[in-house]
């Protein structure tokens, strides 16, 4: 037997059901703010994640999907490509590749699509799993690079968490400085490390070289008590830095988002700038991020684009419809009717009956001529079906129809008519 792929899994009815309400919640909500959906290819240069996610990371050291491309034809060139392990590079990329700078003010994206990252599976971590982000990027003009854009995504997230009715989420701040911070930071950790990092994993000790803030990423338990005692980016933070780190949290104090400050916080992905986050939830587990985000004033940049401050956030899908099945399952609309048609020709007056209802917003489910009326009930039933309509050759010829309410088993006869506003809940 062929079975999904490790990592990989089917999303089955009713918990589509789910899937579909908070995705609708979102677009709903992500309008409010002015946001408009991008979609972007799954898949991608390699490149493009070396350079923003950055080589030295997990993501693209160790979990990529990729793979040497070669070229089919002559005019085409081989290549290294890559299944998306997250979007915002994507975004990044297309605001570059459409000069979407020269729209006005700043553009507001958001997405849901698959991710792919070959990590070990456990609860609430896939190889595929399903992100749904958002990020505001533009030039410096359009006030890309201010606080106030921080704190409006911030709050955006809490008002979603809450519309759906999620509570006991924790909003988790940190700032992790412009580049110049960034590069000090760096020395000071290279310093720190200096006598200890022999005894550290072979990771850290290439990382302590290459791109000692990755050091802080390291899960290995022996290396933990050295890594608590490293400096903290906090420390190497230049004014202009902490003030906009600052303004972030007046302003959610001012608006009402609770959130708790986590100087360890620096996030797995290379090209954050200033403002870093995650909301996290304990219903979760050890993978307790229901979502990550924060700022790269540098990116584009990178990518070989104009200068292009942005800010965004990745909410992980899968983990947020777990913690909603903590608290609220989500139902399907019923079936309003089932159209049983009895005997030989009658498909064609079911289709002709099924297609009027439709028009009039009935859910319908279509039964077949070649049933008899005893099994046409009972599977009307089991589908949870509110009505069953019968089409015979003496209803077709009559022009009158027999519904049988099935919860209550009371039948009545109605002209074709007047059938929808009779099914209407
Ligand atoms: P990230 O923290 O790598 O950030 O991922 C965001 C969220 O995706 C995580 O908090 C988690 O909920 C979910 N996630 C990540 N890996 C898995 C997995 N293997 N299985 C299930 N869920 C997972 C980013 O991806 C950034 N692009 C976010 C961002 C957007 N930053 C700025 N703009």
């Amino acid at each position: 037997m062929i079975k999904a792929v490790r990592g990989t899994r089917d999303l089955l009815p009713p918990e589509t059901e789910t899937w579909n309400f908070v995705e609708s919640a979102v677009r709903d909500l992500f309008r409010l703010y002015n946001f408009s959906e991008i979609r972007t290819p799954v898949i991608e240069d390699l490149q493009l994640f070396q350079r923003s996610v950055g080589e030295e990371t997990d993501i693209v050291s160790k979990e990529m999907f990729a793979w040497e491309d070669r070229a089919r034809a002559a005019s085409e060139k081989g290549q290294f490509l890559a299944l998306r392990p997250e979007n915002t590079a994507g975004v990044v990329r297309a605001y570059i590749e459409h000069k979407l700078w020269e729209r006005p003010g700043l553009q507001r994206f958001y997405y849901i699509g698959p991710q792919f990252r070959r990590e070990r599976p456990q609860k609430g971590r896939y190889r595929q799993f399903y992100q749904i982000g958002a990020e505001v990027i533009g030039p410096p003009a359009a006030g890309s690079e201010s606080p106030a854009v921080d704190a409006e995504v911030l709050e955006m997230l809490a008002a979603l968490l809450d519309n759906l009715g999620i509570k006991g989420w924790t909003l988790e701040l940190n700032s992790v400085g412009s580049a110049e911070d960034r590069r000090r930071f760096n020395e000071a950790l290279q310093a720190a490390l200096k006598d200890v990092v022999h005894t550290m994993c072979a990771d850290c000790q290439r990382r302590a070289q290459t791109n000692p803030l990755r050091v802080l990423d390291c899960k290995v338990p022996e290396d933990q008590p050295i890594i608590e005692k490293l400096p903290r980016i906090g420390e190497y933070l230049d004014e202009s830095s902490r003030t906009h780190f600052d303004e972030v949290q007046k302003i959610l104090l001012a608006v009402g988002v609770p959130f708790v400050l986590n100087p360890r916080l620096v996030r797995g992905l290379d090209y954050y700038t200033r403002t870093a986050f995650e909301f996290t939830h304990g219903a979760l587990g050890a993978q307790n991020a229901i979502l990550g985000g924060g700022r790269y004033d540098g990116l584009s940049e990178s990518l070989g684009g104009p200068p292009a401050p942005g800010i965004g956030f990745a909410i992980g899908e899968d983990r947020l419809v777990m913690t909603l099945h903590e608290s609220a399952g989500v139902a399907a609309r019923p079936v309003d009717v089932y159209i049983a048609p009895l005997g030989p020709g009658m498909n064609v007056e079911a289709a002709r009956l099924a297609r009027e209802l439709r028009r009039q917003n009935v859910v319908v489910s279509l039964g077949d001529e070649s049933f008899r009326l005893k099994k046409s009930l009972e599977t009307a039933s089991k589908m949870g079906a509110r009505y069953a309509l019968i089409a015979g050759e003496n209803e077709v010829k009559s022009g009158q129809f027999a519904l049988k309410n099935l919860n209550t088993g009371e039948q009545v006869t109605l002209p074709a008519a007047q059938i929808a506003s009779k099914l209407r809940p």
